[in-house]
């Protein structure tokens, strides 16, 4: 080795593997218009089909009339429930063991909902012919409070189950309820509160909300009728179950359908469910033998595709004097809407709201979930999150602050004391769930340092002395809060979708000359996997990233996978790309010692080569190994450097992080400033420290959204009143405030490279630390909790209730 040889580290640099802060490749791209989006796809003969939706909550259909509808120039069909009945697909079953209405049948449920179809040579006569289909409707009384539902007299949104005693989760209590499903040990709990020296109890809502994708829901259906061949390309977060679930209701052979989705700009749940314009292009393209596509617009987003949320949750904690929580407890009703088409594992029906116990080491808990229905539209994904966890972390943080004010206890304190200790992972929480690797003290200490914490509250309480003097009108909060998550679903014996387990999937093809092409079963919605993929490959096989071409969404060509949401890609498809780089590597080194004429074992690896122990001059690179393969392997072997692995994680991975949020709220406005937000993730081993910047400050930005305006509402007559953005509140760069990101690893022991996700936790974690830092500006004034989201009115409105408002 002269003085010009790379060492060792200088090479690792070269490849761009884990760790570094690699540029994203997709931006290339993207920066110059060059992505291609579904509505990018201009097919030769192409229709467009758009809705006509209902105007009413809940009304009785008497007759519709499609005649001027169906006269308009240009419009080529008109599609009713009636016409889907002739193929059997009036009706479609969603994810969570309910069936949907495709297009009104008999009723319509809620507002915006599908009621015709109108297939036109464009989408401007589309949507001009949809207004002309003629609808009678019969108002009907409507419901769109969960909390109203189960009451005796409650109006009945289903009437399709008026007799069904049985749903997908067992016993229904009346015929609005869905489900009841508990985790826990009630008896437990029970105990801890009869015991109890404090209690607390609220009831926290978290409001319906819906994600914000730029792109909204669309696609485009071809159908060959030669072939008897379905090509379908959609923004489709999981494209695989598109295939299988399009399979099983349309009795197309699943061979024989071709599901693609190409780039894809924001999913945030939004994007995993199969919606009635899916259905319809592909019957509408079946028709007219045209291919079809429908775009979705604002409103029809906001108001009709997966909604998040809605949980009204009654909180609970048990605790000593002296600030050692004994016991939780949780009832919860959930609104799942018109029909249950939420997006959980099979198993699941509330998700994993069972992690509400957070970071906290709470000896007994129990909690209980009944989702109803109501006249709003289905849904219930994991907006930025992993199945309901973000439901359960701000629930616990906010009980966690109220109990901390009750006891008189410095919240960040009080948190301290109830911490999970890093000697007791890994941790079973009372609900069962053993949460793989933590160090959580160091975190909140970390955190606490950073902005200095004691001085922050010192200032607040100089501020408080001042506000109670009158001399300032301003409020300071400061809001703690410490999540964990659970995410990498899933475990099969845990976590499946419709029967399929949810495991993941990469297939990695090295060619002769040493590059490669890895295909997943994942789906990138901008989070950057064809950058981080292959920077997996890169230090694993010791190739650089820049030759792995990484390509999603293909289920022509990608191996079987259950698609990216709840921050599954990295604990799932990461540990299947890591996993089937070893059996490469592992064929490689037998090349290796074949070329070199030395057993396997004689070889150890150094970064990008294989080389002979005790004698390092003697290696044979990764690429050299790959032209190998293809013309020189040891006899006996196959040719060829390719490998596939499909991935069932042991476990789920449990990021967390220890957020702080300083504020300052006018009370005579409402207005709320943000002055800090420190975000401080650990996400065991970081693949991309860039990329994982970008998605807190992504995350924190939505967190931001949902804690300070977002909300679906609805008014007494089911009118969604928030359908677009000038309601529904989007914060562009002049509202979002500027991020402090930090970070501790704690590897995940079970993961091949020790990662764990990292997606949803600024969302996680980023709500109650808002809400926590509202809700603390007005605690010293004997306030206990003021629901989200702390726009101005409600702020002002708070502030108006304490008497802040006087003459
Ligand atoms: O499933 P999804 O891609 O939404 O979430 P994720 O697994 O949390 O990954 C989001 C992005 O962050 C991906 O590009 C990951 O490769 C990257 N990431 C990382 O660089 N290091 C981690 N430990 C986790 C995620």
């Amino acid at each position: 080795m002269n003085d010009m040889t790379p060492t060792s580290a200088e090479r690792a640099l070269k490849l761009e593997g884990m760790g570094c802060k690699r540029k994203r490749v997709e931006d290339i791209r993207f920066t110059q218009g060059k992505g291609n989006y579904v509505d990018d796809l201009k097919l030769p003969g192409m229709l467009y089909g758009d809705f006509n939706r209902s105007p009413h909550g809940h009304a009785r259909i008497k007759k519709i009339d499609t005649t001027k509808a169906a006269a308009v120039p240009g419009v080529v069909a008109v599609i009713t429930a009636e016409t889907l009945k002739t193929v059997n697909l009036a009706w479609m079953p969603t994810l969570a063991g309910d069936t949907q209405m495709v297009l009104a049948d008999g009723k319509v449920l809620f507002q915006n909902q599908e009621v015709a179809f109108v297939i036109a040579e464009d989408r401007y006569t589309a949507a001009d012919a949809a207004d002309l289909v003629e609808v009678e409707y019969e108002a009907l009384p409507v419901n769109v409070d969960p909390l109203k539902a189960m009451a005796p007299n409650a109006p009945m949104i289903r009437e399709d189950l008026k007799d069904k005693t049985d749903g997908a989760h067992g016993k229904r209590k009346h015929y609005n309820h869905i489900f009841s499903w508990q985790a826990g040990d009630k008896a437990a709990a029970d105990a801890a509160f009869q015991k109890a020296e404090v209690t607390i109890r609220e009831m926290i809502v978290y409001p319906r909300v819906h994600p914000c994708p730029l792109e909204t829901c669309q696609c485009v259906a071809s159908f060959d009728k030669i072939k008897g061949e379905l090509t379908l390309w959609g923004t489709f977060q999981a494209p695989h179950v598109i295939r299988t679930v399009g399979s099983l209701i349309s009795k197309i052979p699943e061979h024989k359908i071709h599901v693609i989705a190409p780039d894809i700009g924001g999913g945030f749940g939004n994007k995993v469910g199969a919606y009635p314009g899916y259905i319809c292009s592909i019957v509408a393209s079946i028709v007219t033998g045209r291919p079809v596509k429908w775009v979705e617009d604002r409103i029809e987003n906001l108001s009709t595709t997966a909604f998040a949320r809605d949980f009204y949750m009654d909180v609970e904690i048990a605790a000593t004097k002296d600030g050692k929580v004994t016991g939780l407890r949780c009832y919860t009703i959930a609104d799942h809407g018109a029909f249950d088409a939420c997006a959980n594992a099979t198993k699941w029906p509330a998700g994993l709201f069972s992690i509400i116990s957070g970071s906290y080491d709470f000896p007994a808990a129990h909690c209980l979930v009944d989702g109803v229905y109501t006249n709003k539209a289905p849904g219930g994904v994991a907006y930025r999150c992993s199945f309901r966890v973000t439901e359960a972390a701000y629930a616990i943080e906010r009980a966690m602050d109220i109990m901390a004010q009750k006891l008189g206890m410095d919240p960040a304190e009080f948190r301290m004391k109830n911490l999970i200790r890093r000697e007791q992972f890994p941790y079973t929480s009372a609900f069962g769930w053993q949460y793989d690797s933590g160090d959580y003290q160091t975190a909140m200490n970390k955190a606490m340092e950073s902005v200095d914490y004691k001085k922050l509250r010192d200032e607040q309480k100089t501020k408080r002395e001042a506000f109670k003097r009158g001399e300032t009108r301003e409020l300071m909060g400061i809001g703690v809060a410490f999540f964990t998550e659970i995410v990498g679903a899933g475990p099969s014996r845990a976590c499946d979708i419709l029967g399929i387990a949810m495991f993941d999937s990469a297939e990695i093809r090295i060619h002769p000359t040493g590059s490669g092409i890895c295909r997943l079963g994942t789906k990138s919605q901008g989070q950057g996997h064809e950058t981080t993929y292959a920077q997996i490959i890169a230090t694993e096989l010791g190739l650089p990233a820049d030759n792995i071409m990484v390509e999603e969404g293909n289920t022509d060509t990608a191996p079987y996978g259950l698609g990216t949401y709840g921050s599954r890609s990295t604990p799932v498809s990461g540990a299947a790309t890591a996993m089937a780089c070893r059996k490469i590597k592992a064929k490689a080194q037998m090349i290796a010692a074949y070329m070199l004429e030395v057993h396997d074992d004689d070889l150890e690896w150094d970064v990008d080569r294989f080389r002979v122990r005790g004698n390092p001059e003697r290696f044979k690179t990764m690429t050299e190994l790959a032209w190998a393969a293809y013309h020189e392997v040891p006899p006996g072997m196959e040719p060829g450097l390719e490998a596939i692995n499909y991935y069932d994680p042991p476990n789920f991975t449990f990021p967390f992080g220890a957020y702080i949020c300083v504020v300052n709220v006018d009370v005579d406005t409402g207005q709320t400033k943000v002055r800090r937000f420190y975000a401080l993730d650990d996400c065991g081993t970081r693949i991309n420290p860039m990329i994982i910047e970008g998605q807190i400050h992504g995350g924190l930005t939505e967190a931001f959204a949902i804690a300070m305006g977002q909300e679906i509402h609805y008014d007494d007559d089911g009118n969604v009143t928030t359908a677009s953005f000038m309601d529904y509140f989007l914060p562009t760069a002049v509202e979002t405030p500027h991020w402090e990101t930090d970070w501790t690893t704690t590897p995940s022991p079970h993961h091949p490279i020790g990662a764990k996700g990292v997606g949803e936790s600024p969302n996680v974690g980023g709500v109650p630390c808002f809400s926590n830092a509202v809700n603390d500006a007005f605690g010293f004034l004997g306030s206990t909790h003021i629901q989200m989201p702390h726009d101005n009115w409600r702020t002002w409105t708070a502030a108006e209730k304490l008497g802040l408002h006087a003459e």
